[in-house]
């Protein structure tokens, strides 16, 4: 029998969730924050224009809202080819909304990686993202789609809001 583990997402896996799960369930990363600085030329950018999609960070103050998913190994053959530019494995410890902890694979995209751009102020990621798109589409769809997301988990993240602000405030 095949062991199945815990896969936590924080961006396009909250929303697009194109491989098989066997359950779905609400989580948090104590002391990590999501933040727009990874550039994404894959997907919503190209290497010539990057677009930005979300990363972890340290943060020993914070709390990242996502959505766990307990999976069959088989599953990272497509996920490690669907978040390659820049994404590695790691194992970080998840806690459930009812106080259990287990501990997930997370995909994290950490400084110095080829593909990564750091932080920008709030409105300036705005701009980016309005004038990026790539193989996966406008970039603008993956902060509104995430932002939808994360308001339907009742996250309430500052930096993705004050974001879909200014992008919306652009339009
Ligand atoms: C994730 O969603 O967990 C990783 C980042 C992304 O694919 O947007």
């Amino acid at each position: 029998m095949t062991t199945a583990i815990w896969l936590f997402g924080y961006g396009s896996l909250i929303y697009k969730v194109d491989f098989p799960f066997l359950e779905r369930r609400r989580a948090r990363l104590d002391g990590w924050t999501r933040r727009f600085w990874q550039g994404s030329h894959d997907h919503r950018g190209t290497p010539e224009a990057p677009g930005r999609v979300v990363t972890l960070v340290p943060a020993s103050q914070s709390v990242c809202i996502g959505m766990a998913y307990r999976v069959t190994p088989d599953v990272f053959a497509h996920l490690d080819h669907r978040e390659k530019n820049g994404y590695v494995r790691e194992t970080i410890e998840l806690q459930f909304d009812d106080g259990t902890r287990a501990d997930a694979v997370v995909y994290v995209a950490a400084p110095g990686n080829e593909a990564y751009l750091g932080p920008a102020a709030e409105r300036d990621i705005a701009a980016h993202i309005a004038n990026a798109r790539g193989p996966s589409g406008e970039n603008r769809e993956y902060l509104l789609n995430l932002a939808d997301a994360l308001r339907e988990l009742g996250s309430d993240d500052a930096h993705v809001f004050d974001i879909e602000r200014e992008l919306r405030a652009m339009a």
